[in-house]
This record gives C-alpha cells, sequence and structure tokens, in this order.
C-alpha cells in the first residue's frame, strides 16, 4: 500500500543517499580475483579452467558422510500436545550430494566456503518465503542471511549510520540495539510509546504517532541540540514489542511509513516474534486448544501483521527477521530484507567481518524445511504450531495473575500481549510515586518470593525520558519448563506485589 499523501522521493531518487560515508566508500580485494583490467588485447580465458588458486579443501576431506536427523511433530509433544497422535518418527537423512529438490542441500556443498549472503539454495528459501508473506512494494529488493538478528542488526547500523547521525528508538526497546548504534558514533533519541486503560481496564499500548510526527515536523525546537540533524532511522519492534510486548496496528505503521518517506529516514523493522501471533486471553485449556488453529492461509492473510515491507514503495525498510524465536538460538541464523543497493553495501561488509553464517546450520534448517515439512506452508504450519503452545503458556501465566487478589486490587494491570511471548504488567503505583526506587524495591520483594523479571526501567533508552511511563515488569513465558512452573511464578509475583503494596510499599 502506497502512502495516502504526497511524499518527497529520496533526494535525487538515491537509495545511495541513506548509506553511511564509511559503507559507500568501504573497499574490498581478494588475492584470489583474476580481473580482465589490462588484459591484453587478444586474451581469451580458457572455458575450463582448472583451480590451483584456492584454499578450499576437497569436499571428500569432509568427515561427515550422511546426518540423519529425528524431528518432533509438535512442541511440548509430551505435555501439551500430548492427546495429539503422533505419526511414527520418519527420519531426515541428510547426504553428502542430495537428488534435485527445490531447495535441496547437500553435506558437501553446506561445510564449503559459501556464498556471504547464503548458500544459493538457502537465498532462494529466503525469497520465496519472504515472497509468499511480505512481498516488498518495489521490485529491486535483496534478502541476505545472517548469523541472527543481533548481528543482523549491527550491519545494517554499520550500512546507514555515519558518527553523529541521529536514531530514533522506541523509548523501551531491545536495549543491545543502542551499543550497535553507539558503536558507530550514532546518536540516540527516544520517541514515546502511548499506554492507554482499555475497555477491559487494561492497558493498550502503541507507538505515539503524533508525537513522532510533531517531533519530526518540529525537530528543531523540540530538540534545539541537534539543530539542522535531522533523524537518519527509526528503529522499530512492530510486534510484541520488547520490552512491553504491544503490536502496533497496521494504520500505525501506514503512518509511520508515511513519516519516514516524508522525512526520509529508513525504518529498521526488527521482527523476531512477529510470527507468533496469538488468539486472545482465554482461561487455559488444552481440550479447546485446537479451537484457536488456522489455516496457513487464514494464518497469513488474517492473523499475520504487514511488515513494514508492504508500504515500502521506494526502499527504506530494512527488515531483519531471525530463526532464533522460531527454531532455535543458537542456530545463529536470520536473514535481512531490504533494498538491493543497501544490501550490496551489507555484503560487502560481511565479506570482510564475518564471511556466510554457518553452513551446517543452514543445512539443518533448510533439509528439515524441506524433508519433514514440505517447503514453506509446511513449514508455517510447524510456526503455527508453536503459536499455539505459546498462547497456552500465556493463558496459563496471566490466568494465575487475573484470578489473583493483587490483580483484583488493581496493584497491576496487563500491558496487551497478543503476540510473541512477552506479557508485561503494568504496577499501578499511586500518582507521584517514584517509579524507578519503588520497582527497584519491589524486585527485591519479587526476588524474595522467588520470581525474577525485568524492571520496565532498565531496558529504558534515557531513565530521565521515560520515568513517567517505567511503572512496568517484563515477563516472559518462553524460558519455564511446564504449566505448573508458569502457575507458579504468576502466584509468587502477585502475592509478592499484594504484600508490598499492602506494606506502604515498602518492603
Ligand atoms: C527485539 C529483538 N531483536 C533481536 C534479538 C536478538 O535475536 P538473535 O538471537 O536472532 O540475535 C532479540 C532477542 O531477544 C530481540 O528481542
Amino acid at each position: 500500500m502506497a502512502p495516502t499523501s504526497t511524499t518527497t522521493a529520496i533526494p535525487n531518487n538515491s537509495i545511495e543517499s541513506l548509506i553511511s560515508s564509511r559503507a559507500s566508500n568501504r573497499s574490498f580485494k581478494h588475492f584470489a580475483a583474476n580481473t580482465s583490467d589490462g588484459a591484453p588485447k587478444n586474451f581469451k580465458p580458457h572455458p575450463k579452467p582448472l583451480a590451483l588458486s584456492f584454499g578450499r579443501p576437497n569436499a571428500q576431506f569432509f568427515p561427515v558422510k550422511k546426518i540423519t536427523v529425528q524431528v518432533d511433530e509438535f512442541p511440548f509433544q509430551d505435555s501439551i500436545f500430548k492427546n495429539e497422535e503422533i505419526d511414527e518418527v520418519k527420519e531426515i537423512v541428510i547426504e553428502r550430494l542430495p537428488e534435485e529438490d527445490e531447495y535441496s542441500l547437500g553435506a558437501s556443498e553446506a561445510f564449503q566456503y559459501g556464498d556471504v549472503k547464503g548458500l544459493p539454495a538457502f537465498q532462494k528459501f529466503l525469497r520465496s518465503f519472504v515472497e509468499r508473506i511480505h512481498t516488498p512494494a518495489y521490485e529491486d529488493w535483496a534478502v541476505h542471511a545472517s548469523n541472527g538478528a543481533g548481528e543482523g542488526l549491527n550491519k545494517v547500523v554499520d550500512a546507514l549510520i555515519d558518527p553523529g547521525d541521529i536514531v530514533l528508538i522506541e523509548e523501551f526497546t531491545f536495549s543491545p540495539f543502542g551499543n550497535n548504534v553507539r558503536n558507530v558514533g550514532g546518536v540516540i533519541v527516544p520517541t514515546k510509546i502511548k499506554f492507554e486503560k482499555n475497555i477491559k481496564g487494561d492497558i493498550s499500548a502503541d507507538v505515539d504517532v503524533d508525537y513522532l510526527a510533531n517531533l519530526l515536523e518540529n525537530w528543531d525546537e523540540v530538540r534545539p541540540e541537534h539543530k539542522g540533524n535531522k533523524p537518519k532511522a527509526f528503529y522499530t519492534i512492530p510486534t510484541s514489542q520488547n520490552p512491553t510486548g504491544f503490536t502496533q496496528t497496521p494504520e500505525t505503521r501506514r503512518r509511520i511509513y508515511e513519516l519516514a518517506s516524508i522525512h526520509n529516514f529508513v525504518i529498521i523493522e526488527d521482527d523476531p516474534y512477529g510470527y507468533l501471533t496469538l488468539p486472545s486471553f482465554a482461561e487455559p485449556s488444552l481440550e479447546n486448544l485446537k479451537d484457536h488453529d488456522l489455516t496457513v492461509d487464514d494464518y497469513i492473510n488474517h492473523s499475520l501483521l504487514p511488515s513494514y515491507l508492504k508500504y515500502d514503495t521506494e526502499g527504506r525498510v530494512v527488515r531483519v527477521e531471525t530463526f532464533s524465536k522460531v527454531f532455535a538460538p543458537g542456530l545463529r541464523l536470520g536473514f535481512l530484507v531490504g533494498h538491493k543497493k543497501i544490501i550490496d553495501v551489507i555484503t560487502k561488509y560481511s565479506s570482510i567481518v564475518t564471511r556466510s553464517p554457518s553452513g551446517a546450520a543452514q543445512l539443518l534448517l533448510l533439509n528439515i524445511i524441506e524433508q519433514k515439512y514440505g517447503g514453506i506452508d509446511g513449514w508455517l504450519a510447524w510456526i503455527l504450531k508453536m503459536r499455539l503452545a505459546y498462547a497456552h503458556r500465556r493463558n496459563v501465566l496471566i490466568s494465575s495473575i487475573v484470578n489473583s487478589e493483587a490483580y483484583e486490587k488493581e496493584y497491576i494491570k496487563i500491558i496487551s500481549c497478543d503476540a510473541g511471548m512477552f506479557a508485561s504488567l503494568l504496577v499501578n503505583f499511586p500518582e507521584g510515586t517514584d517509579n524507578i526506587s519503588k520497582l527497584t524495591l519491589l524486585n527485591y520483594k519479587l526476588l524474595q518470593h522467588g520470581v525474577a523479571v525485568v524492571l520496565g526501567y532498565k531496558m529504558a533508552i534515557d531513565e530521565k525520558f521515560s520515568e513517567a511511563s517505567s511503572n512496568f515488569l517484563r515477563l516472559s513465558y518462553a524460558c519455564l519448563d511446564s504449566d505448573v512452573e508458569l502457575r507458579e511464578a504468576g502466584t509468587r509475583l502477585a502475592a509478592a506485589v499484594k504484600e508490598f503494596f499492602e506494606n506502604g510499599l515498602e518492603y
């Protein structure tokens, strides 16, 4: 969808103007590359040269002959999905040289040095995956495999940000990204998140787009210290924002893209939780869990939120994806999607710093997707099973909180959590409370009761800027082992909060 108002095109129609001088001036030379510069006029290369030039070990030096893998049918298949019929375990066999198949990848190729953008079969899979779900609204886009979102983000920052460039960031965020920005001399300016009471009496949140629009329109007055230096990029976590857990509405996304277009900045979309869209909270019930199942088409058309790529007519969005939350973090695999010219400078940087992501990781993932799931839609069907498991775990945790006295007495409120793995809670301190010192004190009570959470202000970009809204706790329902533990964690948390409030906000 194109922006609705008149937009200023990227100056001189140039994506290059968005790229940092560090990245555009970077050179890369390889000692084994032969060029035809300065070749004699009548030079004619042999059509089949024998390579004595590379230090690539022949595949027969690789000790792995065959890999067999057994894959679960369901996450938590012995508990949440214990009532499901499980098909006989089918072994996946990864050969040195596979049969020709759509995304076939064999060990000989994957264990070899490979393309820095990802092995050809993996790149092909990534392109088809993006096309199935989030096709950009322009032609000239490319993908680049990364070693996970964290590493991908670092490369995006290198590609865009020069010393002194401003990066806008949601006031509470995945704070390690700030380290990437500071590392290249970028300057961070926080933008507001709007927290509002909803009809259920809980809290809905979203990016405060009016604040953002005003900030950009009146930049020199609102940020006189950065006069004349308007933002180069906006970093955003659009679905299940880390740490607050909210999901931007499509209208928010459309308006932010429009602002990017008008004020000429890049949107860095970090979306590790985007695939985990969840049904609304309901009391947990394993019997009814499957009522919330979706077909892959319904999931794509009605449940997934649009990526910023869908609004991008100009190539000013870089989408950062990862397999950490939908497969496994230890795989260290993810990918970037963006304009070809931005991906090209990232590729040059990859050639210098990381080379390609692990071939073994690409081999394992791609063969499981191809052989076990039968391609993209089967892979999405696995994600839908994860979605149900996360929905159940979220319901167990939230149920133990909403059925507590602390919740009944409104000491805590739930911040909307319809996606991902975070359920954040607003701690309803009376007006005028020093949020930071009381949250710190409350944390000792939580630890005494035996529950560990993340304190809102610890994920603030600028503690002072966000002091008034940092009265929340980030709870993750991703890591505990069982429903029993999740329920117990919620019960402990609620008991600690009640004790703290009823002791006059003292330990
Ligand atoms: C918003 C966000 N971005 C990036 C990452 C890092 O992901 P990866 O494991 O792919 O590096 C995380 C991990 O928690 C995250 O929450």
